[in-house]
């Protein structure tokens, strides 16, 4: 019941198929069961309390639950090890849990692994797992299906309801069919188009998906920080026009600090180890999470540009979740910025809608964290916009220039239209006109 699995089972849930959320955490279960979801994501409460108040769905920690269900779903973390491999150790873990429970269950049950892990492990390590502790061999009792998922946090139950694809990777066609049924039964006339493969394909399906997109967001960048030093030229209409070859298309060409989240900084290192295993230098694929990682550089030079050395400048940090509409921190671009600039000496103050809790959790010893964002400006040298909340967008340029001791602006998100911040000391990604 983390974040794929919540939305997944209240999406299932919300549709009419009755569901059952299984989690080791007791609190999490808790709040799910009050129809609260414990994480932030746009129209899940309301998604979750309707469903368990019209008794579809409920959270146990009881695995053994399972047996009455036809399918189940692995949804657990799958997190980055120092070497980039990935850690299986929940995944065995809860395959185990599931294959205990479902010893005795007699129908047949299917098992799908939704985590995203590297290819080979569906077969490989659910596989053994699974077919030990049923005591069943995978295939006429017991299906097992590698089903990757690409929904994206801010917009999960949105890309839940509207996928533009479902990759069903199987080694036998009755488990592919028990899956394909369930999503027909669930999206019935807009069931998207349903890729069936081998499971190999589908877990690298997920790999190279999330690596495109990264590398896309690494190229943009790439190009930013070309334009930074063309005066006159706005990488936003680089990315405009080049976006409208299809070949290129439009998403993912918006320059900025460098991407985060939970998943692609997490993948490509999953990726790159993989492919180094294996004999395999991924040159691309290196170059995109370096680029990614020096971008923070970037964006602290332009604070030092606009303001000089920072050692003892007040630097507010406006936006700390790793885009909008989330709470999410995991590998924010703000973490890498913030870190940057502690080593130069600067003091440091943050607002976040959201983020806030979780920050202050992990790094509340490095920044003092205000409770609006003007707080955060108050008395401050320079200001740093690290996260395109719609709040922070609404601040006018008077609003910097009457709260800061140096109206100096540094929009790391592309936010504002330069031209109305003329009267502060303005920068952006990819803007080659610093002021
Ligand atoms: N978060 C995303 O946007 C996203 C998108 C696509 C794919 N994924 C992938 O999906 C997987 C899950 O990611 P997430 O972000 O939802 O993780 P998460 O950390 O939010 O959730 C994992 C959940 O699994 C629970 N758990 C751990 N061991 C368990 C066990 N034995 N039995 C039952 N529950 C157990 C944890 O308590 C936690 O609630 C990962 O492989 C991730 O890469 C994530």
């Amino acid at each position: 019941m983390g974040y794929v699995g919540l939305c997944t089972a209240a999406t299932f849930a919300s549709c009419g198929i009755p569901t059952i959320g299984i989690d080791i955490d007791e609190n999490r279960i808790q709040q799910i069961r009050k129809g609260q979801a414990p994480i932030h994501e746009p129209q899940l409460d309301l998604m979750l309390k309707k469903a368990v108040k019209r008794n579809l769905l409920d959270a146990t920690t009881d695995v053994s639950r399972v047996t009455d269900t036809r399918s189940s779903f692995l949804t657990v973390g799958t997190p980055s090890q120092p070497d980039g491999s990935i850690d299986l150790t929940f995944v065995k873990k809860a395959t185990e849990e599931l294959g205990t429970a479902l010893q005795n269950k007699e129908d047949y049950h299917l098992v799908v692994v939704k985590s995203t892990v590297i290819p080979g492990t569906t077969n490989n390590t659910v596989k053994p797992v699974l077919e030990q502790s049923t005591g069943k061999i995978v295939g006429p009792s017991l299906g097992l299906c590698a089903n990757p998922e690409f929904l994206k946090e801010g917009t999960a139950i949105s890309d839940a309801l509207h996928p533009d694809k479902i990759v069903i990777g199987s080694n036998d066609k009755k488990s592919a069919a028990q899956l394909t049924r369930l999503y027909r039964e669930f999206y019935r006339s807009r069931l998207p188009p349903v890729i069936t493969t081998t499971p190999e394909t589908a877990e690298l399906v997920k790999y190279a998906s999330n690596a495109f997109l990264a590398t896309k967001v690494s190229f943009i960048n790439t190009i930013a920080n070309i334009s930074q030093h063309i005066p006159g030229v706005d990488v936003n209409q680089v990315a405009e026009a080049i976006g409208r070859d299809p070949r290129i298309g439009p998403l993912f060409l918006k320059a900025g600090p460098g991407y985060g989240g939970s998943c692609f900084h997490k993948d490509l290192q999953a990726l790159i180890n993989h492919s180094q295993l294996q004999g395999y230098d991924p040159l691309l694929l290196k170059a995109t999470e370096k680029t990614n990682e020096e971008q923070a550089d970037r964006v602290v030079e332009l604070a030092e540009k606009l303001a000089g050395p920072l050692d003892q400048k007040r630097i507010a940090i406006l936006g700390l979740a790793f885009k909008k509409d989330t709470d999410d921190i995991r590998e924010a671009s703000s973490i890498r910025v913030i870190d940057r600039l502690s080593k130069k000496g600067a003091r440091l103050v943050g607002y976040d809608p959201m983020a806030m809790p979780n920050f202050e959790r992990i790094f509340g010893d490095m920044i003092e964290l205000t409770k609006d964002p003007l707080g955060a400006l108050r008395g401050a040298d320079c200001a740093i916009v690290m996260t395109e909340w719609d709040e922070l967008r609404k601040l006018k340029a008077k609003d910097y220039i009457a709260q800061m001791r140096q109206p100096i602006l540094v929009d790391a998100r592309r936010i504002y239209n330069a031209p109305e911040f003329k009267e502060l000391k303005f920068a952006a990604i990819g803007l080659g006109s610093v002021a």
